[in-house]
């Protein structure tokens, strides 16, 4: 196993809960994983300091609260938390400055103090909202993230991009806010769409190839890994530790994004034109990226940084994983439009991270239209 993952000894006592760290200079965070980690919150906060008497805001929504709210509630209050909690409806949609405030009001009515915490209890939506609304109240109160999808666990929740959309764009406001803790409880997968577990596996098989070919060769050995049931427990708790401490490792090297963190963004840069030129909602951000990992594969092809061989073991496990690997077609002005607009766009030029092996990759911005579109069309 990658080298920051270690038993918790506290948690050893009760189940195997394993702990990956993420080490930073203002003082690093756990991230727990493991099987019924939501019944150990409560415990699992106080060793972190969250002592009885002091106030935790819980932020979800309807989707997450329903199956899961009652369970968090009972293991904060067990250590003498005072628990208040906001439901938000739930959707890409609600990521908005609106909802920030509906937080902040809720913040206010608990009377939140600077020794208080916000709890995000949710997927990618609700952690990165709860994470800018604690980054905001009272200039900045502690956040813990318990994800609750795939793509959460492995990614969102992890590493302190906090923010909701602009009409402008997706996550133009925002704020880097690492969390005083992450938790993750593979069980609560169980009730997630199928559908979201599979967007996640994109995330998934991106850490395979930006760094962890053993993770990939794992993924590839599963008979079905589409689904939370085919993948088995034993594999998944392997798959949330690798890929947390895959991103625990490129956030504590690239906090703020300066230089490596950008090799997260592989997928993203051509999945990014998908995502829009769909219409977002239509295809969710894990597909997208799935189809933006085959596109840049193939471009890496055509620049002969990458084997054939590769990009089609990349391809055939993106579609084992039920996920979309055709380019839709879209009309080149278009696309080329959408490219230019990303935020990862530097001095006008497009930057892609392309693969250079399996567990390898390379960042250029020094392709032309004319090429990028060329490899598209093959794509379609
Ligand atoms: P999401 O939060 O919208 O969750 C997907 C759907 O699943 C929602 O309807 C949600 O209510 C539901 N859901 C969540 N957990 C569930 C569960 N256990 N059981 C049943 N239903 C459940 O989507 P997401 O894919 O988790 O996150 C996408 C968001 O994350 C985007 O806004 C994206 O910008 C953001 N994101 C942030 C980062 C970061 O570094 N901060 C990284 C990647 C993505
Ligand atoms: N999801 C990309 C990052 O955290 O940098």
């Amino acid at each position: 196993m990658p080298r920051s993952v270690s038993a918790s000894p506290t948690a050893a006592a009760i189940a195997p809960l394993q702990t990956v760290t993420v080490d930073l200079p203002a003082g690093g965070y756990p991230i727990h994983i493991g099987s019924g980690a939501l019944s150990r919150l409560g415990p699992l906060l106080r060793e972190r300091g969250w002592t009885e008497g002091r106030r935790v805001l819980v932020v979800s929504n309807p989707d997450v609260a329903g199956p899961y709210g009652a369970a968090v509630r009972a293991s904060l209050e067990s250590v003498g938390l005072l628990v208040h909690q906001l439901v938000l409806e739930a959707g890409e949609e609600q990521k908005t400055p609106r909802s920030i405030g509906l937080i902040h009001d809720a913040a206010f009515a608990a009377r939140l103090e600077r020794s208080s915490l916000m709890l995000a209890l949710g997927g990618g939506v609700v952690g990165d909202m709860t994470g800018f609304a604690a980054a905001t109240w009272l200039r900045g109160l502690a956040v813990v993230q318990v994800p609750t999808t795939l793509l959460a666990m492995v990614d969102a929740a992890i590493g302190g991009k906090t923010g909701v959309n602009h009409p402008g764009g997706k996550n133009l406001i925002g704020a880097f806010h690492q969390p005083d803790a992450v938790v993750v409880d593979p069980d609560t997968l169980a009730t997630l769409p199928v559908r979201e577990f599979r967007a996640g596996m994109a995330e998934v098989i991106k850490y395979g190839v930006i760094g962890d070919p053993a993770l990939f060769e794992n993924l590839e050995a599963s008979e079905d890994p589409s689904s939370r049931e085919g993948l088995g427990a034993e594999r998944l708790q392997e798959v949330l530790q690798r890929c947390a401490a895959a991103k625990a490792e490129v956030v504590a090297a690239d906090e703020r994004e300066a230089g490596r963190r950008a090799v997260l963004n592989y997928g993203h840069t051509l999945g990014h034109v998908v995502e829009t030129l769909s219409g977002y909602g239509r295809v969710l951000h894990g597909e997208a990226v799935a189809i933006g990992m085959v596109a840049a594969g193939a471009l890496s092809v055509e620049l002969g940084l990458w084997s054939p061989a590769d990009q089609e073991r990349q391809r055939r496990l993106i579609a084992a994983c039920g996920l979309p690997v055709r380019w839709p077609g879209f009309e080149a002005e278009a696309a080329l439009r959408c490219l230019r607009s990303d935020k990862k766009v530097r001095d006008g030029r497009v930057r892609f991270v392309l693969p250079s092996g399996l567990g390898s990759v390379v960042i250029r911005d020094d392709i032309s239209d004319a090429r990028v579109l060329q490899v598209l069309e093959r794509l379609v």
